[in-house]
């Protein structure tokens, strides 16, 4: 029996963790990673919805294999795009024989016997599991930065969002799995861990201890031989101060905040769904800002949302000037089935969510130019996360999520992946940084 696969993924950090888990599972069972779908029995592919250029994605690969190149091999479909499309993407698709969302990922394993034993088309759709995927088995991509998921799910309803429907109900992992989880990261050498959730704000343990997400982040933070922990996520409506009391009294805590805004609009917002109004996002921006240590702060846009008027872009453009973020990701509105917003009128023609996405990135840009020159001429503390040979750079990430790219004395010392090393910042471009090893400093730490 060939147990070959092949794994492809698509979409956020939640999708790429749970590809981890997946092939850690797969490997548990004897199956063996391949690196091309072509030498692979089984092909995976683990899919995102957000946008509708993100799902079409799936099917251009699907299509690839249609015929021929196909025959013999077993295509599976998983994650947000297999849970929205459900059984169509068999129609789409017939040569697909699994689809199942990651609700579901818990039975693969009985669901690969399943399609061994015979079976033509097998799915995994419920969304009624009362947990969230845990398994001792992730394999994990890189040696010194863990994700390590403490909610699943979305419990809001953000009237463009898809991931309600893909991910189902807020299911929060009980504070002792993700403490245990996090101590055994550490063990075995890791030093920076991700907390991930579609919201992690709205972590709620579900044991006795009764953990909300600054505690959680408080007690990752102080596990021995963790020195940087992040997360993402945040939901501005469940944001709450302790969570800027807890970075401004652990330095472990990353100097970095992702705060999607969405709309500069109070009127756009509302209409979104998402439960507060400009001036309490403003807020939440001034205790970050408030905060003993600069925190960067990173937002997500959406540009053109059903009725949005260019007086309510132009909220938006100011909101990126009172705010100066460190970084943004914009995106123009795309239709999502089940969603509040599909039926919504005033939808913004193309050409003008275009034009709105192209003033928002260049308006952006400026800013990041201007706040990153700011930065030049200090030290920074990287995790090294590895070498760009062809620039003779090493690639080094900040504590506020900068990628700053340097030079060291030593260069063909390999073993610096991972090394903690302040850096001086010489020059600085809209998206990075660029800087050279304090003194020849030798690492602070390899492990
Ligand atoms: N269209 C465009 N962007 C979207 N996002 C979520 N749903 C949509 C949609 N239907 C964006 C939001 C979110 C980010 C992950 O993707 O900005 O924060
Ligand atoms: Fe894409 Fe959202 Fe699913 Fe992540 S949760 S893969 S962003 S649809």
């Amino acid at each position: 029996m060939d147990k070959t696969f092949y794994i492809e993924t698509f979409g956020c950090q939640m999708n790429a963790h749970d590809s981890e888990k997946v092939i850690g599972t797969l490997l548990h069972q004897g199956y063996a990673q391949v690196d091309t779908p072509e030498a692979a029995h089984y092909v995976f592919y683990n899919t995102c919805s957000i946008r509708d250029k993100a799902e079409q994605k799936v099917f251009n690969r699907l299509q690839q294999f249609k015929r021929d190149a196909g025959k013999g091999k077993v295509f599976a479909v998983i994650g947000c795009v297999a849970q929205q499309e459900g059984e169509k993407i068999f129609e789409k698709a017939p040569h697909v024989s699994l689809v199942a969302g990651s609700a579901s990922y818990t039975k693969l394993p009985q669901m690969l016997v399943q399609l061994e034993a015979g079976s033509r088309r097998v799915t995994g759709l419920s969304l009624d599991t009362g947990e969230a995927f845990d398994t001792p088995f992730t394999r994990r991509d890189n040696p010194h930065r863990a994700y390590l998921t403490i909610i699943e799910g979305c419990d809001k309803s953000c009237a463009y969002c898809v991931v309600p429907f893909t991910r189902g109900p807020e299911r929060s992992r009980t504070s002792s799995s993700v403490m245990a989880e996090a101590q055994g990261l550490a063990g075995a050498g890791y030093t920076e861990i991700q907390l991930l959730g579609q919201n992690v704000n709205s972590y709620r343990d579900p044991s006795p201890a009764g953990w909300n997400f600054a505690t959680l982040l408080d007690r990752v933070g102080q596990i021995p031989g963790i020195r940087r922990v992040r997360f993402t996520t945040s939901h501005p409506r469940d944001f709450g101060k302790e969570i800027i009391d807890a970075i401004d009294s652990n330095p472990v805590l990353c100097d970095h905040v992702h705060l999607p805004v969405q709309s500069g609009s109070t009127r756009v917002l509302q209409s979104m769904q998402r439960l507060y109004t400009r001036d309490e996002y403003m807020r939440r921006i001034e205790w970050i800002k408030n905060a003993r240590r600069k925190i960067a702060i990173t937002t997500d846009i959406i540009a053109g949302f059903p009725g949005e008027t260019g007086k309510d872009f132009e909220a938006t453009l100011a909101l990126l000037d009172e705010v100066q973020y460190d970084s943004l990701f914009a995106f123009k509105y795309s239709p999502r089935p089940n969603t509040a917003a599909l039926a919504m009128e005033d939808q913004v023609p193309e050409e003008e969510k275009t034009r709105r996405i192209v003033t928002l990135n260049e308006r952006q840009r400026a800013i990041q130019i201007r706040r990153n020159s700011q930065l030049i001429g200090e030290v920074q503390q990287v995790h090294v996360e590895g070498r760009n040979r062809a620039l003779g750079q090493w690639i080094g990430r900040t504590s506020q999520n900068r990628t700053l790219n340097f030079v060291h004395d030593g260069d063909a010392d390999a073993a610096l992946a991972g090394a903690y090393l302040d850096v001086r910042v010489t020059r600085a471009g809209p998206n990075s940084l660029v800087g050279e090893s304090v003194a020849n400093a030798r690492p602070v730490s390899v492990m």
